[in-house]
């Protein structure tokens, strides 16, 4: 069994109420942070645990930290970010819903060593009854003095809120959120500034993922250096992984990063191999906005080496042969899925939540969305192809936040290793018309038909 510091006390009976979480260790990282460490030690633990960012981008969360403006004498604040939007990823609903008094203590020491008063967790809408277990989880706490004046007599103050999204994939972007935070449309902000110098209502603010904010107490009760053990390299720590798809037991997993992906595929403690035994054909590791990579370049990189569940393994070989961890959503594929298909529901997904401020994303997305739509029912024409290329290529690095890149990329991916599937489409109308055309026929048993007609 592998290390576990998120869930290892998950199946406690009666962890989510406040009495069980005390007496199984709960709070004791906020007693230590502010009896023992003072904030600046806290924030140097979190930079020497080199713990990333979990929401995707994988940023180093005390380096983050360290940026926040001091001094400017402005309120400052923390954001939790529990939007968690991303398709094929609910981790941070899992945490949150089962163990949310770590969650909460994650809060106060972090916001402790933000020198935070004021904090939100932003909660997506949909999420409603895991915003009633957290509001509860906050009236516990507060009602046993970690939270509101004077926590342990220290005169430090903390008011926590749990502020509830509309259904809005983009209140994920953090500058959007905060949009959202302040009771306005969730429309991204243009960067700088950065929320570390102006974030919610102006003043200096960190935005960090869920999970981030629940490996803290970890990281002080034990200390930065034993969490910088955990993992490979870079990676350090363990990573919550939401794992669906065509596998024998999905669900959400702690691993600990470095993992191979064979063994995360196919062990038992893990995802149990395929389901029905068919053959693997594709993988999204991160969750939908990043690239698809094809079975072949799975379980070991285009260089031959084994491939890890790591930041830098999963991105070996940049987008050509690779891809990324992402946020932890792990979509796997068998033989009958569709790429075509899948890749057509993304782009829907993308061009619904694109909030309509650049051209490129707003109208690329449409485009995806529509030539996608015709080339999978069976309506589309062989420079379709080339013209999907070039729009994704259009809206990539062009937009105000990266909702254009995400929409674009697994556009990108899909036609680099899965081309000869798109063709197939163009070339076999009436067979794809058919929705279960890969069901009936996986595509390795008709893929010789492309031999036999040229267009
Ligand atoms: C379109 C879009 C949606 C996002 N959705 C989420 C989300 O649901 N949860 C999340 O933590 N980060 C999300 N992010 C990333 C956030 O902008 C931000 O980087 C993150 O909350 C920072 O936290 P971390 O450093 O702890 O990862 C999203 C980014 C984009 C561009
Ligand atoms: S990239 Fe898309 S979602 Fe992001 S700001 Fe531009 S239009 Fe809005």
């Amino acid at each position: 069994m592998s290390k576990k510091i998120l869930l290892d006390k998950i199946n406690v009976p009666g962890i989510k109420s406040y009495e069980v979480y005390r007496q199984n260790g709960g709070y004791a990282s906020v007693e230590k942070a502010i009896n023992d460490m003072g904030a600046d030690n806290v924030v140097e633990e979190v930079k020497k645990s080199g713990l990333r960012g979990r929401g995707g981008a994988g940023f180093p969360a005390g380096l983050k930290w360290s940026f926040i403006d001091k001094k400017s004498g402005k309120p400052r604040h923390l954001v939790c970010n529990a939007d968690e939007s991303e398709p094929g990823t609910f981790k941070d609903r899992y945490l949150m819903e089962y163990i949310p008094h770590l969650l909460i203590e994650g809060m106060i020491t972090s916001s402790f060593a933000l020198g935070a008063h004021l904090s939100y967790i932003y909660i997506r809408g949909e999420y409603m009854w895991v915003y009633k277990i957290l509001e509860r989880a906050i009236a516990e706490a507060k009602a046993a003095g970690w939270l509101g004046k004077n926590i342990l007599g220290s005169g430090y103050d903390l008011e926590l809120y749990v502020h509830c999204g509309a259904g809005a994939y983009i209140c994920g972007e953090e500058t959007a959120l905060l949009e959202s935070l302040e009771g306005k449309r969730g429309n991204p902000r243009i960067k700088p500034p950065f929320p570390a110098v102006s974030g919610l209502w102006q003043n200096p603010t960190v935005v960090n993922n869920v999970e981030t904010i629940a490996s803290v107490p970890w990281i002080i009760n034990n200390s930065g250096d034993d969490y910088a053990k955990i993992g490979i390299g870079r990676s350090t720590g363990t990573k919550l992984i939401s794992a669906s798809g065509h596998i024998k037991k999905p669900g959400v997993y702690e691993i600990e990063l470095g993992v191979s992906v064979y063994e995360f595929m196919n062990s038992d403690e893990y995802c149990g191999g395929m389901i029905d035994d068919r053959p693997l054909k594709a993988l999204v590791p991160g969750g939908s906005s990043v690239p698809i990579i094809p079975h072949n370049l799975i379980y070991k990189t285009a260089a031959g080496e084994d491939r890890l569940m790591s930041y830098e393994s999963l991105s070996d070989g940049g987008f050509e042969t690779g891809s990324m961890l992402g946020s932890g959503g792990f979509i796997v594929y068998n033989d009958t899925a569709c790429i075509v298909r899948n890749t057509w529901n993304f782009a829907r997904f993308y061009h619904h939540e694109s909030c309509g401020q650049c051209s490129p994303c707003r109208e690329g997305t449409g485009w995806l969305e529509k030539v996608l739509n015709r080339i999978e029912n069976g309506y589309g024409r062989e420079e379709d192809i080339d013209l999907l290329w070039d729009i994704q290529r259009k809206i990539e690095g062009n937009t105000i936040c990266p909702l254009g890149d995400a929409a674009a990329w697994p556009v990108a991916a899909a036609i680099r290793h899965f081309r000869d599937e798109f063709e197939y489409h163009v070339r076999f109308p009436e067979k794809v018309k058919n929705r279960a055309h890969f069901v009936d026929e996986p595509f390795e048993k008709v893929r010789h038909l492309l031999q036999k007609q040229t267009v």
